[in-house]
């Protein structure tokens, strides 16, 4: 009976939704049929903040934000400009001030122009509201995907939603949907790894956090997203951002598109296109891959937004426009429907107006975007309530959402060494505790870019709050027994990479009057172009202090505060436990003592391949001959193709032993779904949590199959002693791969189907 009910629901509330799309619609088209050509083109444009806020130029604003009535007249009435982005001085600001700020953006658009269309105001907040002070910040989405509970991207977008509202913000630059297929690519710690289940599996949850389970971002605490950057931006050949990269189309497709796909069918409302350019072509002049394969055959029906100045990158960069007339003439051709111009936006919408009028860009194609940004607008009722108001969310900032941060942080946090049971160290009065290194005593590194700035330096500025990993353990272990010397510490002038020598030979002494050492190595914060980097080991004076504190034999701890695997080869085999907390945001510190002590049993998982060497950057998911068997010297690697951790390894305080996996056959047709069951045991005292991986191999195919593919995975908790049957369900054709016609093709044959250390074969007809 519930379940009868559940459908007549469903059924319901699919055709209500039909109807006021419909609606909407009608509405959408009662509006378009009224404006003019330079009324289109406004809403084809997007502006920074700092263009319409009073200061030297559009670039510089004066502090504290007062809007420009001047340059806000101009950019709003006179040129009906449809969007605003980012913030001022690249700085947070306080949901008042973003209230006020964005109300009178919506006064100058909606009162004294013709057909008062609201602006629609979208910001980068990409672990949290970004640029508002006080808002909750989460880990960061590399972070996320170590806890292998995709439950803490759904709170962490619900949070974000929440908190960007309050903000007045109805649209957010999120999720981050690419592959974080590449350590040195400066990006890899916004995105959710290596992997393209697991980017789908937290993509997913993510949209369903920001737009609802519901997907209606009527509602005044969701947000709509904007999934980016379609497609291919990671895998660049150089591993820096915005560099050339060379993909294949049937790999673009099966493992780039694929998670898009999902974000798509779940409704994600809009996409940000790549900046870079694949197979020598800018994606923002790819027709083929913007109106064929995005709108045309994944079915994209939401806003296509360019990235930061992209169209006019086609010409000044990437030379494939000898104008920026041109330039904007090939990219909204493909089928761009908003530009980020983000300043000269009269030099955008005067040359589009022009190539409309001249016949190089068809009405019906700027119909087409205005049509999707005025629905975007209405399905965000920005025409009813164009701004939120902050005194309607008492749930900012509140305690209820740190808590939900601070779990996200305890759950990916990754125990990656803990040589002779070192860890966890208990309570106790007397043991005194060094805790050194760069990232050691600062909130800056642990929240990585994108914290209320867009490269993350103002950090310790606006999180003074919260605890460093100094104070946590101070606050844990007792001030007195806990000590902080950086030993090395980062150069702040902007070469984020540059470090310099502070005290090591204190850090030395002290060590030797010390029980424990918790170094905390890692990195600085960047992102795109600041974060391009040339040496992917961990800078030298970092691998210095590692190796002088060794020299004394005290018991290191190694914290890895990082937002991509820097190598540690030469350091690892002198640690005796090695704890990676990645970017685990404002409560890491906290959640990372309670592991230190035991509080908190360690359940994360690499979301990424730990490589030993630079020159072995692999994915899990390599061809065979990739495996290499001359690992060079006598490290105590775990990994089998030069990987210091691989993909899905981390350790628990319990240990967990895996039996009885039972497929329901040995033979499967296409339209068969695999049933399995494994046993697991909990065969250690200590409650913990264990994430359990199913992987497929294809034996043989047409195409070189890649050693293994994750297909499912499930996080469960056990007690001490308990055994638990797991349940997995597998569609065969999900075994598919797509070949050289850009076809998914399941060929018959053998595959091997694995949970750890057990594996089954079965024949595919
Ligand atoms: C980044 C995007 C971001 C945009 C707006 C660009 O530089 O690549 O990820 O959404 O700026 O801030």
């Amino acid at each position: 009976m519930r379940i009868f009910f559940f459908f007549v629901f469903i059924i319901f509330s699919c055709s209500k939704k039909k109807e006021l799309s419909g609606e909407l619609d009608q509405k959408v088209q009662r509006i378009l049929s009224r404006m003019t050509l330079e009324e289109k083109v406004g809403q084809m444009t997007q502006i920074n903040l700092t263009v319409i806020a009073k200061g030297p130029n559009k670039w510089k604003s004066k502090f504290p934000l007062e809007i420009n009535l001047k340059r806000a007249k101009k950019a709003l009435i006179d040129y009906k400009i449809g969007s605003v982005l980012n913030t001022i001085n690249n700085t947070a600001l306080s949901p008042e001030v973003w209230y006020e700020t964005i109300s009178l953006i919506q006064k100058y658009a909606m009162d004294s122009t013709r057909l008062k269309i609201p602006v629609i105001y979208g910001i980068d907040a990409v672990h949290g509201t970004t640029y508002t002070d006080g808002a909750t910040m989460f880990p960061q989405q590399i972070t996320t995907a170590a806890s292998w509970n995709p439950e803490n991207a759904y709170n962490m977008a619900m949070v974000c939603a929440y908190e960007t509202r309050a903000s007045g913000i109805p649209w957010n630059f999120s999720p981050v949907l690419d592959l974080g297929t590449d350590p040195r690519f400066p990006r890899q710690f916004e995105t959710f790894g290596e992997d393209p289940y697991v980017v789908k599996e937290f993509g997913n949850a993510m949209i369903k956090g920001y737009q609802g389970l519901n997907n209606n971002v009527l509602d005044k605490y969701k947000v709509a997203t904007c999934v980016k950057h379609f497609v291919g931006y990671h895998p660049t050949i150089s591993g820096k951002d915005r560099t050339p990269a060379y993909i294949p189309d049937h790999v673009l497709k099966e493992y780039h598109i694929e998670p898009f796909r999902e974000a798509i069918n779940l409704g994600a409302k809009s996409i940000m296109i790549n900046s870079g350019l694949i197979n020598g072509k800018p994606v923002h002049a790819d027709y083929n891959l913007i109106t064929n394969v995005l709108r045309n055959e994944l079915g994209f029906e939401g806003v296509i937004l360019t990235d930061w100045e992209d169209i006019n990158n086609l010409h000044s960069r990437d030379k494939v426009a000898k104008s920026i007339k041109e330039a904007i003439k090939i990219a909204i051709n493909a089928g761009i429907d908003m530009s980020m111009v983000p300043y000269d936006y009269e030099v955008f919408c005067k040359n589009l107006i022009d190539l409309v009028n001249e016949g190089e860009v068809r009405m019906s194609r700027i119909n087409d975007a205005v049509e999707r940004i005025l629905k975007l607008k209405m399905e965000l009722d920005l025409f009813n309530v164009p701004i939120t108001n902050y005194q309607d969310y008492d749930n900012f900032g509140s305690k209820k959402y740190s808590k939900l941060a601070y779990n996200a942080a305890s759950e990916a946090i990754t125990l990656l060494k803990n040589k002779d049971d070192l860890l966890p160290i208990k309570i106790n009065n007397k043991t005194k505790i060094l805790i050194t290194g760069p990232n050691g005593n600062n909130m800056r590194t642990l929240n990585g870019a994108w914290t209320y700035s867009w490269q993350g330096e103002k950090t310790d500025q606006f999180a003074s709050n919260f605890n460093t990993i100094y104070e946590a353990f101070s606050n844990t272990y007792g001030e007195k027994y806990v000590k902080y010397l950086p030993g090395v510490s980062y150069i702040d002038d902007g070469q984020y990479f540059e470090m310099k020598e502070v005290d090591i030979n204190k850090v030395v002494l002290e060590a030797k009057n010390s029980d424990y050492v918790i170094l905390c190595l890692g990195e600085n914060t960047y992102t795109e172009k600041p974060g391009d980097l040339n040496d992917l080991t961990l800078h030298k004076l970092q691998l210095k202090l590692a190796k002088e504190i060794a020299k004394t034999g005290k018991p290191i701890v190694l914290i890895l505060n990082l937002g991509r695997p820097r190598l540690i080869t030469d350091i690892q085999p002198l640690m005796k436990s090695i704890i990676n907390i990645y970017l685990p945001g404002n409560f890491g510190a906290d959640a990372l003592v309670d592991i230190v002590s035991g509080k908190v049993n360690p359940s994360g998982k690499l979301p990424y391949s730990y490589p030993a060497f630079p020159n072995s950057l692999l994915t899990y998911y390599h061809k065979p001959s990739d495996v290499q068997n001359n690992n060079q010297g006598a490290y105590n690697y775990v990994g089998q193709v030069n990987n210091l951790y691989d993909f899905g390894y981390g350790l628990s305080y319990s240990e967990f032993k895996y039996s009885n996996m039972i497929l329901n056959k040995v033979e499967y047709s296409e339209s068969d779904t695999i049933l399995m069951t494994v046993n697991l045991k909990n065969i250690s005292e200590i409650p913990g949590y264990e994430t359990i991986q199913v992987y497929s191999s294809d034996l043989f195919a047409s195409i070189t199959p890649d050693v293994k593919r994750l297909r499912r995975f499930s996080k469960v908790y056990l007690k001490g002693g308990e055994e638990k049957i797991i349940n997995f369900t597998l569609p065969i054709n999900e075994l598919a791969f797509v070949n050289y016609n850009n076809e998914y093709v399941l060929e018959p044959g053998k595959f091997k189907i694995s949970i750890n250390n057990l594996s089954q074969e079965i024949t595919v007809k």
